[in-house]
């Protein structure tokens, strides 16, 4: 009941896991798949293996997460068994990349063997990569052009809130030749320590996820879902059914889920058998609920 087809890739349901939350090695998506997720995204790689940003480099703030990670990661060219492993775990595995220029893109789509790819363009806080060159429509226009023609699998663009008019970096992904969009990365975000007067985390400031951006996200995905042909992946504060449900109806063919994965690894089969009772309930189907807010 809750199975789909989204962009290409056939889902037993429409509940993912985000990039960057256990997303490192193979055996721990394989271990989120089986926990139920509809699909699994990794943690972004890039072209060399990179250290991050200094500690912290994450921290819980009131309303969620403020990370400063600075995009550690052992480079693509160590990261293919990973992949293997995790498609053990019998769902899709989409690999989240990043790079700063389109060339970089195209060396790594074309050299890994994932079910889709997830371009990262938006990463708050990683010097000349992420949002750096992802609030330019152009390079991301180029940027997802570029990794179509290196790659036969679907191409998902994760865009940041982190601008003023989300709708013209989604159309320069969708462009570019994009299979959806994923919406949003974190929100940029800091805080002090009072006793020091020091910035906390390691790089001062960072990207804020968590419930707080639950509504800021929901605004994105519908202003999306009302200029874009190609679907829209909402993320971003998801705790519970409900907030799925929510981001459906704002228009979202399916959502990812980080931040609440940290305290509860069922999630996944908890929201999806919620869902299900819930759409049972009100004689609703997943497609009847799609885009509902946009209908009033
Ligand atoms: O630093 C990180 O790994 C986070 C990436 C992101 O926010 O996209």
């Amino acid at each position: 009941m809750l199975s789909l087809t989204l962009a290409g890739l056939e889902l037993r349901n429409p509940i993912m896991l985000a990039a960057g939350i256990m997303g490192t090695t193979g055996e721990s998506l394989k271990r989120i798949a089986e926990s139920g997720a509809g699909a699994v995204v990794t943690k972004s790689v890039g072209i060399e293996p990179k250290a991050g940003h200094s500690n912290p480099s994450m921290i819980e703030v009131d309303c969620g997460y403020l990370n400063a990670m600075g995009l550690p990661n052992p480079s693509y060219k160590n990261f293919q068994d990973e992949i293997d492993e995790a498609k053990k775990g019998g769902v899709p595995v989409i690999a989240s990349i990043f790079g700063g220029c389109s060339l970089d893109f195209s060396e790594i789509a074309g050299a890994l063997q994932a079910d889709a790819f997830e371009l990262n363009v938006s990463c708050p806080h990683a010097h000349g990569y992420g949002a750096e060159i992802g609030t330019d429509p152009d390079i991301v226009e180029d940027v997802t052009r570029a990794v179509k023609s290196s790659t036969k699998v679907p191409v998902w663009v994760k865009l940041t809130p982190n601008v003023t008019d989300i709708k013209s970096i989604g159309l320069a992904a969708q462009r570019g030749g994009a299979d959806a969009v994923v919406a949003i990365n974190t929100i940029r975000g800091m805080a002090i320590d009072i006793e020091s007067g020091y910035p906390i985390l390691g790089n001062k400031f960072g990207g804020l996820s968590g419930r707080a951006i639950k509504p800021v996200a929901i605004k994105c995905v519908y202003d999306l879902y009302d200029v874009l042909d190609i679907p829209v992946i909402g993320v971003g504060g998801i705790s519970d059914w409900k907030d799925a449900i929510e981001f459906i109806m704002a228009g979202a063919r399916a959502v990812e889920i980080g931040s609440a994965v940290g305290n509860n690894i069922n999630i996944f089969s908890e929201i999806s058998s919620c869902m299900e009772a819930f759409l049972e309930e009100k004689e609703w189907t997943l497609d009847e609920i799609y885009g509902m807010a946009h209908e009033v």
